[in-house]
């Protein structure tokens, strides 16, 4: 199914930003929002020549009441609303109980109560209509609760994927998709300075999870290579081994 007016957040760089790109190019409607307008500004410019419209909006997910007054703005002005990409999302973190607390919890409200609050205000649109695409943007590392620096990360992203697994199981029956995605290393600002041979690059990243949204994936593990079996060695994985991980 096409669809037209799709809404993207955390679409000032990165992920986001390469998503807004490809759906212009596809000539869809693009609602983008983030908390650097001056990026979505910039952007929109570039896109409004293929995209069949641009709007953009400030928003800071951690509002959470700014999330649904956000998105109904947006979706007015696109004149509908098809598809819900739930992206914005941040990588700080440090090891538990080592004085960077603030860091940790401001990750699980961006990555999760911050997503929850965007799932709540797609869902009530796509409620009320009874058709729409929610799409979800987790982590490989929401597979397995990660150590270190990533711990709260992961367990954001774990949350997150539990969150739309829950609601694939309540609109199995109902015209309303849900997409979970489960990105590998892919190159942008969230992981500049990570040093490994699975990086992809931003380009192939970001048409691997367009191609995994287009066919409504349930879950999908992006790029597929290495990933898909990364995923489930890592879901197995004995505990002995998983304090090597990072
Ligand atoms: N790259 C990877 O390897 C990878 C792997 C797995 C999952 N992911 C996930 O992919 C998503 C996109 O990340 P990325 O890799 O593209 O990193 P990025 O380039 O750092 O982009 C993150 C985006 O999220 C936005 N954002 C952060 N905090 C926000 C807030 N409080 N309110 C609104 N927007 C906020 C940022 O915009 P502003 O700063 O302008 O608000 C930015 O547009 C994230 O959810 C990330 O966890 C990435």
């Amino acid at each position: 199914m096409l669809r037209e007016k799709i809404i993207i957040t955390g679409a000032s760089s990165g992920l986001g930003e390469g998503m807004a790109r490809e759906f212009a190019a596809r000539g869809r409607s693009l609602g983008l929002a983030a908390r650097r307008l001056d990026r979505l500004d910039e952007l929109a410019g570039e896109l409004r020549s293929q995209a069949k419209q641009v709007a953009i909006s400030k928003l800071d997910v951690t509002n959470v009441e700014s999330v649904p007054v956000v998105f109904d703005a947006l979706a007015d002005e696109l004149g509908g609303l098809d598809r819900v990409i739930v992206n914005a999302g941040l990588g700080k973190g440090a090891p538990i109980g080592t004085g960077h607390a603030a860091a940790n919890i401001e990750t699980i409200e961006t990555n999760l109560v911050g997503a929850l609050a965007q799932i709540e205000a797609a869902m009530s649109i796509f409620r009320k209509q009874n058709a729409g695409h929610l799409v979800l943007v987790s982590s490989m590392s929401a597979v397995r609760g990660m150590p270190k620096a990533q711990a709260a990360y992961s367990a954001s992203k774990a949350g997150l994927s539990a969150l739309g697994q829950g609601l694939q199981a309540e609109m199995a029956r109902t015209p309303i998709k849900v997409t979970v995605l489960l990105p590998g290393y892919i190159e942008t600002d969230i992981n500049r300075g990570v040093k490994t041979s699975m990086m992809t690059d931003t380009d192939t990243g970001v048409k691997a999870m367009v191609a995994a949204i287009e066919a409504e994936r349930t879950r999908a593990a992006v790029p597929s290579w290495p990933w898909t079996p990364i995923s489930w060695g890592l879901k197995f994985l004995p505990d002995a081994l998983s304090s090597k991980l990072i």
